[in-house]
């Protein structure tokens, strides 16, 4: 809880109150929302209580800044607003026409326009049941899906069963559940790891069909998800108590690969997650970081200069607290700079980081910077003090979309020191393995292949820098790595 005195309201622009906007479709379920002008409908953008915008057609009728416009918004079959709209603005955004109305008859009830979404919602669900969900899925993925649930639902019942007789018996509860664990993942591995890839391989059909892959995320959650969440790893990935997927404790989970959990059957599918190769990927994406630290380290330690490295979604930052720990004689002469917007991941790695320097009596030093790669993006000054010489960021990029991905780049291309080196993760496409966590666990990552990472790097090779690509260990991600010229 923060204090009154930490609550600061707004700075500079920021003073002034707008009505927030919000996208139509976070805002209402069934993204039924839209706007009729003069006959011709159109999808509704976002919303605020005074203001719309709305995705026009590219051979639809030009308007002019303040033209009056006689508008119709209306969720489902309901008008929510009947009246005078003016035209704001119109902009393009990524070659679509988005027009902003400032609405002039009145005010919009968002919370109204939720609650018709939501009761629209639930007379579909009575009405048509979960049969409208199934007819849009095809049937190879329907059969898949049956085979993995039947397969997750066989072994919770199986594991719980056993579990139930040693407690019954009276044995040491826990070391009995990890043995028991233990013994079902060695003879389920092999068979649920196929069934997986040949989920991925089914769910290649509902590429490009935005309805099909909705009603496959809803039937694989309402299915398999609902039991798979037993495992710890799968429930932190799925609810997102932190707002977003992949957060510092998803990270934990995966770097210590263990048997976590409160059943036999929780703790079978928590190991088979953390060895799934985007999992996998994870601890050794974090060695490959380890490799190129030790690299950049010697590089400089010849040059007779110390190594500031820098890392941007720093998480827990396992590879610093492996690193002092596992060199042979105590590091010296390193700098490092962690930043994430999360205070949770901060406190663990400043916490760890730390320990491990006071360990080794390591001559190092290190701060965490609770920041926004927006903050970097916008503010070039946002982090005072010299150059690096290496940046890596592992575990954002697949987050991000092209443009976002390159103005980032040459961001923090800004901060590196000529000779210095940037290591740029990102999950690689196209795979196999993406089924679980976009249709298991509604993570959606971008998987990218060489291709696109050589488009995303290539405003800073034209200016000099050079490009190599590698992959990690585990094959399922690949890194840039972007020298600058001295
Ligand atoms: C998948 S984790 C990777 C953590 C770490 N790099 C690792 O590999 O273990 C992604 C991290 O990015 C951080 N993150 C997400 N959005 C961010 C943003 N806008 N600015 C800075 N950090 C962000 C999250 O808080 C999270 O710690």
């Amino acid at each position: 809880m923060r204090t009154y005195e930490e609550l600061t309201g707004g700075f500079g622009h920021a003073i002034a109150f707008r009505a927030r906007r919000q996208l139509a479709r976070e805002l209402l379920r069934e993204q039924a929302s839209t706007i009729t002008i003069a006959g011709a409908s159109y999808q509704l953008y976002d919303m605020a209580m005074n203001g719309v915008s709305f995705i026009a057609t590219p051979d639809g009728p030009h308007w002019q800044v303040d033209d009056i416009l006689e508008v119709d918004i209306r969720v489902h079959d309901t008008s929510a607003y009947l009246g005078r709209a003016r035209v704001a603005r119109e902009e393009q955004i990524y070659g679509q026409r988005r027009v902003g109305l400032q609405l002039l008859s009145g005010f919009l009830d968002l919370h109204e326009m939720q609650r018709l979404d939501e009761e629209q919602a639930l007379m579909q669900d009575l009405v048509d049941g979960p049969e409208r969900l199934l007819a849009r899925i095809p049937k190879p993925y329907r059969d898949v899906l049956l085979a993995t649930v039947h397969f997750a639902a066989f072994y919770q019942r199986s594991l719980g069963y056993h579990e139930a007789r040693l407690h019954d018996a009276n044995t040491v509860a826990a070391d009995e559940r990890e043995a028991l664990a233990r013994r079902a993942v060695a003879s389920i591995r092999p068979r649920w790891h196929a069934l997986r890839i040949a989920a991925a391989e089914a769910a290649l059909s509902l590429r490009g069909d935005r309805l099909a892959l909705a009603a496959a995320k809803a039937a694989t959650e309402t299915l398999l998800t609902s039991r798979l969440i037993a495992a710890p790893v799968l429930h932190r990935a799925y609810t997102k108590p932190l707002g977003y997927a992949g957060d510092f404790s998803v990270m934990l989970h995966i770097y210590k690969d263990s048997f976590e959990g409160d059943s036999a059957f929780g703790q079978v599918f928590h190991k088979l997650a953390c060895e799934e190769p985007l999992s996998a990927g994870v601890r050794t994406r974090k060695d490959l970081i380890k490799r190129l630290t030790a690299r950049e380290h010697a590089r400089r330690r010849d040059e007779g200069e110390p190594l500031r490295a820098m890392s941007l979604g720093c998480g827990p930052a396992r590879e610093v607290v492996e690193y002092l720990d596992e060199c042979e004689t105590p590091p010296a002469g390193i700098h490092w700079t962690l930043i994430d917007q999360e205070e949770k991941a901060l406190s663990v790695a400043y916490h760890d980081v730390l320990r491990g320097i006071d360990a080794r009596q390591a001559d190092c030093t290190a701060q965490c910077l609770y920041l926004s790669f927006e903050q970097l993006i916008r503010d070039p000054l946002a982090i005072r003090g010299e150059p690096q010489d290496f940046i890596y960021c592992v575990g954002l990029f697949d987050y991000l979309n092209k443009r976002r991905a390159q103005a980032l780049l040459a961001s923090l291309y800004e901060r590196l020191q000529p000779g210095g080196v940037m290591a740029i993760g990102n999950a690689l496409g196209p795979n196999q393995h993406y089924w679980l966590a976009e249709l298991v666990l509604d993570w959606t990552l971008i998987y990218r292949d060489r291709d696109e990472l050589r488009t995303l790097a290539a405003p800073l090779t034209s200016q000099g820098a050079t490009l190599e690509i590698q992959r990690e260990d585990s094959s399922a991600y690949d890194f840039i790595l972007l020298r600058k010229p001295r």
